[in-house]
């Protein structure tokens, strides 16, 4: 797999891509301040000049949240059908939440691993106790966690399996998707990810996904969803049920004759939903856990409206 990925990789193209940014932001920087609130357009023209362009984001620029919702600048008011990937299913601007963020940040902001300090202990013996494992590790992003799991896998290859050191091979399932680090990409069979980015990493494998007799050495990468856990209680079953559906996303492109999930979104933003288009033909559907009853129907009945417009 990775003779056909690598590419000679020309570091002049990227310079020149530096330079040609740097000398447009000059150029911008000597615009007057704008005054009052922003637009949309100033907002998406902004982050297009200064910004690297390694996202395509769907164009809403966002002022504030609650609960299951989001407002852009021009007030315009949205459910949040993505939640940060997920990373808000708890709703935006939890009150218990933010008050808990403040008041730590306001009696110690941060400490390095450097030094003990009297919450990082309690919070591992409750994830630990929740979760039931030994012990815990803390990541700030998904892809460092995906990292860890394959530094552990290797050394444990050559600790207790008994690997000669060094030749430890790690397998992935082809499809799968969990980053952009170069470890991550290196086992990537999606060129919008890796193209380009060469030599890759050694020790990968890739099979096809669902093959169990092309498994020969076993390195495991468990993703845990841990959204799933943060469901308030007092829900009822099928609410729950409906939440869990939504987390894993619907493919709605069998009843679509033109298959363009950008489209799609836009056309489900204008209809005051945010979901997120991925690979030309899906759309991630991934609500705050908290959404209600009510509100999900309301979104089925958006999304229902949506695609029966096309
Ligand atoms: C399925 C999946 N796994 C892993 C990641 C990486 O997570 P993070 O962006 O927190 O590093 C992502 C991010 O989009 C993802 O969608």
């Amino acid at each position: 797999m990775f003779s056909k990925l690598t590419r000679p990789q020309s570091l002049a193209v990227l310079c020149r891509g530096v330079h040609a940014s740097l000398s447009s932001a000059t150029s911008v920087a000597t615009k007057k301040t704008v005054q009052g609130p922003l637009s949309s357009d100033y907002i998406f023209e902004r982050e297009a000049k200064y910004g690297a362009h390694n996202y395509h984001p769907l164009p809403v620029a966002l002022e504030k949240g609650k609960g299951v919702y989001v407002w852009d600048v021009e007030g315009r008011k949205y459910f949040d059908f993505l939640s940060a990937y997920s990373a808000v299913n708890q709703g935006h601007c939890h009150p218990k939440i933010v008050s808990a963020l403040k008041a730590q940040s306001e009696k110690l902001t941060l400490t390095s691993r450097a030094f003990y300090n009297d919450v990082l202990g309690e919070y591992e013996e409750f994830v630990t106790k929740m979760f039931n494992y030994n012990k815990v590790l803390p990541m700030n992003t998904g892809v460092e966690a995906g990292e860890t799991a394959c530094k552990l896998a290797r050394k444990w290859a050559y600790v207790v399996k008994g690997i000669p050191k060094y030749k430890a091979k790690i397998i992935f399932a082809a499809g799968n998707f969990w980053g952009r680090t170069m470890s991550a990409i290196s086992s990537s069979t999606d060129p919008s990810s890796y193209d380009g980015f060469g030599p890759f990493m050694p020790g990968f494998e890739v099979i096809p996904y669902n093959d169990l007799p092309a498994l020969e050495v076993f390195g495991i990468i468990l993703l845990c969803l841990l959204g799933k856990y943060s469901l308030q209680s007092g829900s009822s079953y099928h609410v729950l049920k409906m939440r869990h559906f939504l987390w894993h996303g619907v493919n709605v492109f069998p009843f679509i004759a033109d298959y363009d999930a950008w489209k799609v979104c836009l056309r489900l933003r204008d209809n005051g939903l945010l979901a997120k288009p991925t690979h030309g033909d899906i759309i991630r559907l991934a609500p705050p856990l908290v959404i209600k009853e009510d509100e999900i129907r309301e979104c089925i009945e958006i999304i229902h409206k949506t695609i029966l417009s096309f």
